[in-house]
């Protein structure tokens, strides 16, 4: 044996380094197809139109071509970073470069779901971080990488649970996802050599597993409610606090919220009253004895007084016009020291439930926005109401004219008005065109 090993050896040594050789060329060929085949897939490529296929990629460790990495003669990475690439990443193409050890696709334009990238089982370093790949990453994604070590995925819009594989990678140092859209519980990573690991601003939820609490806790900021060291004990009551924080911030914002809206709502009801009270309604006690009258009510008669004697009208203008005389007469004085009783209120004026003499119960209807109403018109409009005579209709009575402001007042029906008869007694109040029953 010892005697035919070196004759063996002289007689086949051209043998082997041709077919060594030739092993070598079409080694690099292949390399460089497949290179091809992977940029082919591409889109916006333009920036690897150096890629030259009378050139070897690699002179040894220096690359010939852009973006590759080059170790020994070998191709050992792809680093095509922040190059507008878009389309496939056909992870086939790359398969038959057996030293292919590193990958990065970084800051590119990448969509779509992630890469079937487990089909590169000797892969060491994974970048694909600043794109915007999205939808949820398959459980076993990462299945059989037994040397990854580096995986970047941060800044894209992945979304779903974080894949359980990648706990499970034995030789996994540095696990970057932030900036995704990952939900659900961190899965339980026990790697003892991970150095680095960033989940911040996701929607991540439960406690953090005992392997991560070392890490800082910058690395879990952002997320929906993740707990345990470096950040709160899952159940400190600080955490509880930090939680009730929220329950309780919303509560108060409510709380405040009616508040508001109660000062707003008892506001509006006083400026109505205050609008509203000096008109008819008074109390009756007060209206027996003039000088407890109050001032707006005294103002609103001196009022009445300076129109009429302004208009020229004399005293004429002060009196109610009758349209009816099959009613007990009363003037306009008696009716304003009647006691009144507010029915509503509306766009166009309020009504009052005011009696008169003996007692005889009357509507009065306020209208204050009819100013362009003329006076022999408005007088025209009355005779024919006061004409109108139907069951379903309250009848008017008398009017008060004055250009400022116009008193209709109708007879007090007990069992309802016209809106109630119309519309099945559902009060047309805050219309203010018809009496509510009393
Ligand atoms: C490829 O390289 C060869 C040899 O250096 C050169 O002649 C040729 O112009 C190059 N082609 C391109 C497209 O750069
Ligand atoms: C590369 O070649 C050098 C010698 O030139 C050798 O020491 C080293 O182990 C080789 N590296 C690999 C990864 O093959
Ligand atoms: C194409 O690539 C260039 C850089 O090479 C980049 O500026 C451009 O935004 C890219 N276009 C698209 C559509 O991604």
């Amino acid at each position: 044996m010892g005697a035919h090993a070196p004759r063996l050896a002289r007689k086949t040594t051209p043998i082997l380094l041709l077919a060594l050789s030739l092993a070598v060329v079409a080694f690099g060929a292949t390399d460089s197809a497949a290179l091809f085949n992977f940029k082919e897939a591409l889109q916006n490529n333009s920036a690897l139109d150096n890629w030259n296929s009378s050139v070897n990629p690699c002179d040894w460790n220096r690359p010939n071509w852009v973006g590759i990495l080059c170790l020994n003669g070998t191709i050992w990475g792809l680093k095509l970073e922040g190059m507008g690439l878009t389309g496939i990443i056909d992870i086939d193409s790359l398969v038959p470069l057996s030293h292919f050890r590193t990958l990065s696709l970084m800051n590119n334009q990448f969509v779509g779901p992630f890469p079937h990238i487990n089909k590169l089982g000797k892969l060491k370093a994974l970048y694909l971080s600043n794109n915007r790949f999205s939808g949820q990453i398959p459980d076993d994604a990462f299945q059989g990488m037994r040397s990854l070590k580096r995986v970047f995925l941060a800044n894209n819009e992945f979304s779903g649970n974080i894949p359980l594989s990648l706990s499970t990678l034995p030789r996994l140092m540095e696990l970057r996802l932030e900036g995704n859209q990952f939900q659900g519980r961190i899965p339980d990573f026990r790697q003892k050599n991970l150095k680095t690991v960033n989940l911040a601003s996701n929607f991540l939820v439960g406690p953090i597993p005992e392997a991560l609490s070392k890490m800082n806790p910058d690395s879990f900021s952002g997320n929906k409610d993740l707990c345990g060291p470096p950040l709160y004990s899952c159940n400190s009551p600080l955490r509880a606090l930090n939680k009730k924080g929220n329950t309780l911030k919303i509560i108060i914002g409510v709380i405040l919220l009616l508040i508001i809206l109660a000062a707003i709502a008892v506001a509006l009801a006083m400026f109505h009253r205050k609008r509203h009270r000096p008109e008819l309604e008074r109390n009756p006690s007060l209206s027996m004895n003039s000088n407890k009258i109050a001032p707006s009510y005294v103002a609103d008669q001196q009022q009445c007084q300076v129109a009429a004697e302004s208009s020229g009208q004399s005293r004429r203008s002060d009196k109610l016009s009758f349209v009816r005389d099959d009613i007990e007469k009363f003037d306009l004085n008696e009716l304003l020291r009647a006691s009144a009783e507010v029915l509503g209120s509306g766009t166009f004026g309020s009504s009052y439930k005011a009696a008169v003499g003996s007692g005889q119960a009357l509507v009065v209807k306020r209208y204050r926005h009819m100013n362009n109403v003329g006076r022999e018109e408005f007088h025209e409009h009355m005779r024919r109401l006061g004409r109108l005579k139907h069951p379903n209709l309250l009848r008017l009575t008398a009017y008060y004219y004055r250009r400022e402001e116009k008193l209709l007042v109708y007879e007090f029906v007990e069992n309802g008005s016209l809106a109630s008869h119309i519309h099945g007694n559902r009060s047309l109040e805050g219309k203010g065109l018809i009496g509510k029953p009393g």
